[in-house]
C-alpha cells in the first residue's frame, strides 16, 4: 500500500476528468462513507469524492499503473486514503487484506481505459505519433509489451483481437501488413505501427486517427481489460458493496458499454439506476474533448 504524501498538486498532469457532477450525483457519497475508486489515476475524481467524504471518510484508490498511483498520491491529501497497486478486478481480496469487511463498501467509482497522461507519455507506447516503445502495459511488470506480443503472434489471432476489440473493418489487411512487416521493419514504437496501418489502409478518415481502433485492440488484448471489467462486475464489485451501494462506471467505446450494460441488465446484484447512459454536455465536450466518447452506467447492489 502506498502512502499519499501531502499536498503537493500535479502541475504538469494534462488529465482532465470527465462528467465530475454527473459522478459525484449517482455515487450520492456523505460523510463517513466508504468508497472505492477502483481507477484513481492522477486523482482527479478521487480528490472531489474526498471532499464529500469529510474528515471521517475512508477512500481506497486502486490502480494498475504505479506511475499513476505516484500522481494520485503527489495530489491527494486525506488522512483516510489509502493506494494500492491492484486490478479493480481483485478489490475484494485489496479490502480483505486491509481489514476492511466485505459488503461494507458505499460506493465505487471506475473510469475505465487510460489516463491523458500514459497518453501523452512517449516511453509507454499508447500514442500514434511516439517514437518510443510500444508497450501499452498499464502494469509494466505484468506480461508482454505491445510490441513483442506482435512480433510472434499469429496472423490469425492477430486479425480475430483487430476485429473482435478494435471493431476494425479493416482487420484482414490491417494484420497481414503488421506480419509482413516483420520481416524488414518491425513494429518498435508506436509511430511504426501507425505507419504500418495507414500503408494498409491509407490516411485519415474523418475525424479519426486511421489507427485508433488498431491501437483500441492491442491495448485491450495486452491488458486483458475486458476479462478484469467482466470479472469484477460479476465478483469482486458486488462482493465489495453494502446493500443499497452505489457502483458508477464510465466507459470509453461500446465494447466496455455492452458489457456494463449487459451486467446490470442480467445479474440479479445490480438493479439499474440510470437507463441510457449519462453523456457530457456540449460544454464540457468543448472544454474537454476526451468527455465526448464518455457513457456513464450506474447501479445499486441489491
Ligand atoms: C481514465 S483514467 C482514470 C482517471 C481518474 N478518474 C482521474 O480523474 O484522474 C483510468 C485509469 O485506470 C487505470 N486502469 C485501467 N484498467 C484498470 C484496472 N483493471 N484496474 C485498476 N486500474 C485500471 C489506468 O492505469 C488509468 O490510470
Amino acid at each position: 500500500m502506498i502512502e499519499p504524501s501531502r499536498g503537493e498538486n500535479q502541475p504538469d498532469s494534462c488529465h482532465v476528468a470527465v462528467l465530475v457532477a454527473e459522478v459525484l450525483e449517482c455515487l450520492g457519497v456523505r460523510p463517513g462513507e466508504t468508497v472505492v475508486d477502483g481507477t484513481v489515476g492522477g486523482g482527479g475524481h478521487a480528490s472531489r469524492i474526498l471532499s464529500e467524504l469529510g474528515p471521517e471518510g475512508r477512500l481506497f484508490g486502486l490502480d494498475r499503473d504505479s506511475t499513476m498511483l505516484e500522481r494520485a498520491g503527489a495530489a491527494l491529501d486525506h488522512p483516510g486514503c489509502s493506494l494500492v497497486q491492484a486490478s479493480f478486478a481483485e478489490v475484494a481480496d485489496v479490502l480483505a487484506a486491509a481489514g476492511q469487511p466485505a459488503g461494507s463498501v458505499d460506493a465505487i467509482l471506475l473510469d475505465l481505459g487510460m489516463s491523458s497522461d500514459q497518453l501523452a507519455d512517449a516511453e509507454r507506447g499508447f500514442g500514434f505519433d511516439h517514437g518510443g516503445p510500444l508497450d501499452m502495459r498499464f502494469d509494466l511488470s505484468v506480461g508482454k509489451p505491445a510490441w513483442e506480443w506482435l512480433a510472434t503472434v499469429e496472423e490469425g489471432e492477430l486479425e480475430a483481437c483487430l476485429r473482435l476489440w478494435g471493431e476494425e473493418p479493416e482487420s484482414r489487411r490491417i494484420a497481414a501488413e503488421l506480419v509482413r512487416r516483420r520481416r524488414g521493419a518491425p513494429v518498435r514504437t508506436g509511430r511504426d505501427l501507425s505507419d504500418a496501418v495507414v500503408e494498409a489502409v491509407g490516411g485519415r478518415r474523418g475525424r479519426r486517427h486511421p489507427a485508433t481502433r488498431v491501437f483500441q485492440a492491442l491495448r485491450i488484448a495486452v491488458n486483458d481489460e475486458l476479462v478484469h471489467l467482466e470479472r469484477a462486475l460479476a465478483h469482486g464489485l458486488p462482493e465489495s458493496l453494502v446493500a443499497g451501494g452505489r457502483l458508477v462506471v464510465i466507459s470509453f467505446h461500446s465494447l466496455e458499454d455492452r458489457i456494463v450494460k449487459r451486467a446490470f441488465r442480467d445479474q440479479d446484484t445490480w438493479k439499474a439506476m440510470t437507463g441510457k447512459p449519462i453523456r457530457a454536455t456540449p460544454r464540457e465536450e468543448r472544454v474537454n474533448p476526451r468527455s465526448r466518447s464518455a457513457r456513464l452506467r450506474a447501479a445499486m447492489r441489491t
